[in-house]
């Protein structure tokens, strides 16, 4: 039997970050960075062995890739928070782009193959479905920062993939943020009355899918741009209300509105879904329905801890 490959993954805390952890194939050693989350809470130790480090200092960066070697990185490290990025550039900044050029730095000098989780945030909305030849266009700062560490990577004389994830679901730790299911989960289940646009579309991704998307990625040493995405193209207000249906909980709570009923702070692009021919061709991933996706989410609730919402 060969020796198996060491896989370093930042932001193993992250929503992404422990899907990969749970669907870790065989074959592979996981070490996973994590920066602010409590050790004491650090989930499955028996999978992988966690190195805490600040992906903004080079020196830290370096000293880990001195010390694991690693074969192949899955840079999912990052401030994703759209208007937490517009409001705080500075910050952005330094981690999603000057963070990851310490990781490119650190792949080139190791040899090391960078595998990026970008966003549908390059795009500008306005010509969806997009796919991975379409010319990103950037409508807010977090796009922008996603945007620049692509071009870095591509000018950064090593081995990569750019995996462009779509806005995902599924169980996050519960010190993590929350998301578009989460999220109504816990204010249905709580009773809340909530406000939901039905103008903004997307072809929402079930977070397993994406692990095992980057998994196939890695085992078939794909290069280059993949679109990951489900197969559905709905607006958050139907999401929503399938959230409803498949958890049981009721749906008079939910009240459609136009986004120009919320101040946002970042602008938001109607339409960023995805073609995802190339995921389902060259991947061999079945993208999934939201029926299903929220379907295998209720079938498997995490077991480690128990969720602010239930
Ligand atoms: N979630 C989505 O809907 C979505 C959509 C499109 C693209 N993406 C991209 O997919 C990737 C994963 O997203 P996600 O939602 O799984 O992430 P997430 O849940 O927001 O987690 C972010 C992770 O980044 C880590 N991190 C933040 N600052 C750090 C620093 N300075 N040094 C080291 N680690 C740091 C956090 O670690 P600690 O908690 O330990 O500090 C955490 O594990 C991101 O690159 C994101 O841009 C996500």
């Amino acid at each position: 039997m060969g020796k198996n490959r060491k896989i370093l993954i930042t932001g193993s805390t992250g929503l992404l970050g422990l899907a990969l952890i749970k669907n870790k194939p065989a074959g592979f050693d996981i070490y996973a960075g994590y920066y602010n989350f409590p050790k004491e809470h650090l989930p499955d130790a028996d999978v992988a062995e966690y190195i805490l480090f600040d992906i903004r200092s080079r020196e830290e960066v370096l000293n880990v890739f001195n010390k694991v070697c690693p074969d192949i990185v899955i840079h999912t490290a990052s401030l994703g928070n759209v208007d937490y990025c517009e409001r705080n550039k500075e910050e952005a900044w330094r981690t999603n782009v000057e963070g990851s050029r310490n990781v490119i730095a650190a792949c080139r000098n190791k040899s090391a193959k960078l595998v990026f989780t970008s966003s549908n945030a390059v795009f500008d909305g306005e010509n969806a479905p997009y796919k991975e030849t379409d010319k990103p266009n950037p409508i807010d700062y977090y796009g922008n920062t996603k945007l620049q560490t692509e071009l870095d990577i591509a000018e950064g004389g090593i081995r990569y993939g750019i995996m462009r994830l779509i806005t995902m679901y599924g169980w996050h730790h519960p010190l993590e943020r929350q998301n578009p299911v989460t999220w109504v989960l816990e204010k249905l289940t709580k009773k809340t009355k909530i406000n939901i646009v039905d103008d903004i579309y997307n072809n929402h991704l079930f977070v397993d899918n994406a692990a095992d998307a980057t998994w196939s990625f890695i085992k078939n040493d794909k290069e280059g741009v993949y679109h990951i995405a489900g197969s559905q193209i709905v607006s958050r207000y139907e999401l929503t209300c399938r959230v409803a249906d498949v958890f049981g909980l009721d749906k008079n709570l939910i009240n459609p509105v136009n986004s120009s009923f919320f101040p946002s702070i970042a602008p938001r692009p109607k339409n960023t879904s995805y073609d995802i021919n190339k995921m389902q061709d060259e991947l061999s991933v079945q993208a999934l329905d939201i029926q299903k996706g929220l379907a295998l989410m209720k079938n498997s609730p995490p077991k480690e801890w128990k969720y602010g919402w239930c």
